[in-house]
C-alpha cells in the first residue's frame, strides 16, 4: 500500500496524514500497545523488588519509553544515552557512534537497556559493554523491534516487541533523516537511493 492510498491524506500539516514514501503499515498502533503492556509486565516480573535503571537509547526510543514506563510498577531511574548508526538520511547502518553519555552512577544497580530496534546488534553490544564495565548489578536488554537480518555482533535481547523483516522502519519513534517520528503505527519506508551515500 502506498501512502496515497491510506485512509488518510497527505494533506501537509494534518495530524496522523501519511507522508509520500512512507509505506505499509507493519504493526499497528494496537498491536504496539497490546504489546508493551505484555512486555512492561514480563519485565516487572523479572526485577521484582529490585529498583531498575533504564539506560535508555535516544531518539528513536522516545515513544516505547513513555509507553512502557507507565506501565511498570518497580522503583525506577531514567538515564538516556544518544547513539547515532544512521547519520543524515542514511538506510544502511555506519556503524554506533555515541554522542551523548550523561549516564550517572551504575555501580550496583539493576540495569534495562532500552531500545527501539535491533539491527546490526552494534549498538546494544557497545551499551551492554560500557554498562557493564560501569559495574552495573546486573543487565537486561529490551527491543522493540528485532529485524531479520545478519548481525555483526551476536547479541539477543531478553525481551522483543516485534521481529520485523529486514527493511527500514519508521513511526512509532522511528525516524529516517529525523522525520516520521510521530507516525503512531510503524511503517515501512518505501524503496529510495540511499542519499547518504555508501558507507
Ligand atoms: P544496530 O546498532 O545496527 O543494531 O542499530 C540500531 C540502531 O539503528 C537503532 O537503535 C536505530 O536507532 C537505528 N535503526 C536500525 N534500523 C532502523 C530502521 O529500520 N529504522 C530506523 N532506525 C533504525
Ligand atoms: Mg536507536
Amino acid at each position: 500500500m502506498t501512502a496515497g492510498a491510506d485512509a488518510g491524506t497527505n494533506a501537509a500539516g494534518r495530524p496522523g496524514a501519511v507522508p509520500l514514501g512512507v509505506g505499509a503499515v507493519l504493526v499497528t498502533r494496537r498491536r504496539i500497545a497490546r504489546r508493551v503492556a505484555a512486555l512492561a509486565e514480563r519485565i516487572a516480573e523479572s526485577f521484582g523488588d529490585e529498583e531498575m535503571t533504564i539506560v535508555a537509547v535516544l531518539t528513536g526510543v522516545l515513544v516505547f519509553l513513555a509507553d512502557l514506563l507507565r506501565r511498570l510498577p518497580t522503583r525506577i531511574r531514567v538515564e538516556v544515552v544518544s547513539l547515532s548508526s544512521y547519520p543524515g538520511a542514511a538506510v544502511q547502518s555506519r556503524g554506533p557512534s555515541f554522542r551523548l553519555w550523561p549516564v550517572g552512577d551504575l555501580v550496583g544497580r539493576h540495569v534495562l537497556v532500552l531500545d527501539d530496534i535491533l539491527d546490526t546488534g552494534q549498538t546494544l553490544a557497545c551499551l551492554l559493554d560500557r554498562v557493564r564495565s560501569l559495574g552495573a548489578a546486573s543487565v537486561r536488554t529490551c527491543v522493540l523491534l528485532r529485524k531479520n537480518c545478519p548481525r555483526v555482533e551476536r547479541v539477543e535481547p531478553d525481551w522483543v516487541g516485534f521481529d520485523v523483516p529486514d527493511a527500514f522502519v519508521v513511526g512509532y519513534g522511528l525516524d529516517h533523516d529525523g522525520l516520521y517520528r510521530n507516525l503512531p503505527d510503524i511503517r515501512v519506508l518505501e524503496a529510495q537511493d540511499d542519499a547518504g551515500g555508501a558507507p
